[in-house]
């Protein structure tokens, strides 16, 4: 019987987890995506092409791999649709090599127009949603009131949606939000579901399965099975900086009940984590940087959301929260990425501590939403080495691996993939 390794991010989403995905896929069977949906952009580069996944795992490009959307999952038809669309065109043929759990939740039209009601209403407060329709999926999960994709199969589907939607418009209208006349992506209520109906015909390609049999009996004739994790652990709904969080639980626990496989079913989990931090998005973020050295790592590190093109706030590595984030998924190996976008830097800082309110801290505080949270940082020696043009280990910079033993202290974890750039070719397993 074999385990299921995890990989996820340590921070606020966009660690890298797509390219590492697609980097080990060739040591596993089986990927599974266990969490979030559209609101994740995944970047792939080999090849000299760019592809970004939203709902679909990110081991789809290898044909002999399986890849699964499992229970915990949340999906909209419309962009699934797009995304296989896209897939096909470029050769792929996801029908052979994807499955969907029949207990994932989906996403209809009211939902993202739900999402747009709740952000407007919350003014300054806004969590910076990708508006895709997360928070009021998983609400009406929780609520017992969702649709799931297997009710597709179903003959009163229709009804169901309906009944749904109805539900939508009153809360809708009670906030005065006038569905009538607003948009989603540009299109209006009627025309959004009109493809988003149509897009089912695609997605019906793709085999329907009770996935917590399908992954457990994987295991069962020693298939290799990696999850794949989406979002970061400080954007978990529990444990994150909340209420800027997204609205599923995005630690290694949430494998469990994303997939249907039991705790002592956890293998190895692989924490990926970028040598600086960005967040996209309102929220608390002790390190953030709003100078030219921001500037800097957003341009050099081309931090614009994959999913939604924002641009993203940027500072300094934060060990208390990427602490934290070790203890709270039990991480066994640590991956860094994007180091290479410092390669210029004179001197890199690292938060070891906060300061708040004149005490010395290493542990996240309760209230990370706290203006009095002044991060307490070392400086280390840049490399000032193009590191991405680095395929071996040994050949790295000393100033780089020094600095990579410093957080290996501070982390008490090893860093065991160290990724040197966006294509596949730039990682070095250690
Ligand atoms: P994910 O959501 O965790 O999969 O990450 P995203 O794909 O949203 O964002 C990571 C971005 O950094 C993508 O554009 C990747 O192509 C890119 N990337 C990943 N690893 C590296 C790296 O080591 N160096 C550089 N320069 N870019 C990287
Ligand atoms: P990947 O998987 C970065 C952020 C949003 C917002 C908050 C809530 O690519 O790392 P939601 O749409 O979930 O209601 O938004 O969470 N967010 C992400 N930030 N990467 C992601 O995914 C994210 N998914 C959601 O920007 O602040
Ligand atoms: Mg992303």
């Amino acid at each position: 019987m074999t385990k299921v390794d995890v990989l996820l991010g340590l921070q606020w989403g966009d660690e890298g987890k797509g390219k590492i995905v697609d980097v080990l896929t060739g040591d596993y069977d089986l990927i599974a995506r266990f969490q979030g949906g559209p609101n994740a952009g995944h970047t792939l580069e080999f090849d000299g092409q760019k592809h970004v996944l939203h709902t679909i795992p990110s081991g789809i490009f290898h044909p002999n791999t399986m890849n699964l959307i499992g229970n915990g999952v949340i999906i909209d038809v419309l962009i699934l649709h797009r995304e296989l669309t896209k897939l096909i065109d470029k050769g792929a043929i996801p029908s052979k090599n994807l499955l969907i759990s029949k207990k994932a939740h989906l996403i209809i039209p009211t939902h993202r127009m739900l999402d747009a009601a709740y952000e407007r209403s919350k003014g300054e407060m806004k969590i910076g949603s990708t508006l895709k329709g997360i928070g009021p999926t998983y609400t009406d999960k929780v609520a017992r009131n969702g649709l799931r994709i297997g009710d597709f199969l179903t003959a009163n589907f229709m009804e169901k949606y309906q009944n749904l939607k109805e539900k939508h418009l009153q809360i809708l209208d009670s906030y005065g939000f006038e569905y009538q006349t607003e948009t989603i992506e540009g299109m209006s209520l009627e025309e959004y579901e009109k493809q988003w109906f149509s897009a089912i015909e695609t997605v019906r390609t793709i085999p329907f399965v009770d996935s917590e049999h399908y992954i457990n009996q994987q295991l069962k004739a020693g298939k290799r099975v990696l999850a794949e994790g989406a979002q970061g652990s400080l954007l978990d709904i529990d444990f994150g900086s909340y209420p800027f969080v997204t609205s599923s639980n995005t630690i290694s626990a949430a494998v469990c009940t994303g997939l249907g496989i039991a705790p002592n079913k956890v293998g190895k989990v692989y924490g990926v984590f970028k040598a600086y931090c960005t967040r996209v998005g309102s929220g608390p973020f002790p390190t953030e940087l709003s100078n030219d050295t921001g500037q800097l790592l957003r341009d050099n590190g081309h931090e614009y959301g994959s999913t939604t093109g924002r641009p993203r706030r940027c500072g300094w590595l934060d060990l208390p929260a990427l602490r934290y984030a070790i203890m709270l998924n039990g991480v066994t190996d640590l991956i860094i990425t994007k180091a290479d976008v410092m390669d210029s830097f004179e001197t890199i800082d690292v938060c070891t501590h906060y300061n708040i309110d004149g005490e010395i801290v290493d542990m996240i505080p309760y209230e990370l939403n706290n203006a009095g949270i002044e991060p307490v940082f070392k400086s280390l020696e840049g490399w000032k080495t193009n590191i991405s043009a680095i395929n071996k280990i040994e050949l790295l910079p000393t100033t780089f691996m020094d600095y990579i033993r410093f957080v290996e202290q501070e982390a008490e974890v090893p860093v065991t993939i160290v990724s040197t750039g966006p294509d596949r070719e730039q990682t070095i397993i250690r």
